[in-house]
């Protein structure tokens, strides 16, 4: 970490214990992430399973310092398979760009592995039914910084029902990694007077990651 990344995070009230340190194996785990990719594609433990066209897993690094974890697929995910791929994905990759991060650097997965119809929030059911994959996810990454995008991500990650607002702008920790909180990209399409706050938070993440 360099002396202005360092100087920012002190300023920001972060301590150094917070920032835990990649492990040195980075040795990809084909097998594990190959039985929980199939584990997802075979999952009919909701009622969601009966509408989807695919399950959307996960995309990006394996092996990423930082990952992004969404709400549930749309429309375009849930025909695609692939997370963040419509109009909220776009901007999504705009908002990585801006701290000259590339898809492709990240790990990115959702809440949900199959869309809710008419995207409606994701019931307490569902959510305790899908997010042990996703759990399983985030232990194969094993990422240096985690960020929750949107109210749906923060409750469920910090076990919380507080506003996105009162949450955003701290360091918290889920299973002993960093997280922080920012916007949606789908809220952000439809509160773009927030996306000055949300660049905020991409540079707290660029610092932390
Ligand atoms: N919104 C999400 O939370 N995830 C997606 O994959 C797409 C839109």
């Amino acid at each position: 970490m360099n002396a202005k990344k360092l100087s920012i995070l002190l300023n920001m009230g972060i301590q150094p214990w917070q920032l835990k340190s990649k492990v040195a194996s980075q040795i990809p785990n084909e097998k594990a992430w190959g039985s929980l990719r199939q584990c997802v594609m075979n999952c009919m433990a909701c009622e969601l399973h009966a509408a989807r066209t695919q399950t959307v897993f996960g995309v990006g690094n394996q092996n990423a310092d930082i990952m992004f974890i969404g709400e549930a697929p749309g429309f375009y995910e849930d025909q695609k398979g692939e997370p963040f791929v419509g109009r909220a994905g776009q901007l999504l990759n705009a908002m990585l760009e801006a701290i000259e991060l590339q898809r492709k650097e990240i790990y990115i997965a959702n809440i949900l592995k199959c869309r809710p119809p008419e995207n409606r929030d994701p019931s307490p059911e569902e959510v305790k039914r899908c997010t042990p994959f996703l759990e399983q996810q985030i232990a194969l990454v094993k990422p240096r910084l985690l960020v929750a995008l949107g109210r749906i991500a923060a409750h469920y990650l910090l076990d919380t029902k507080n506003s996105l607002s009162q949450l955003r702008g701290k360091v918290y920790s889920y299973a002993n990694t960093p997280l922080v909180v920012t916007y949606h990209p789908a809220y952000l399409l439809r509160n773009p007077l927030d996306k000055a706050k949300a660049y905020m938070d991409l540079q707290q993440i660029s610092c932390l990651g």
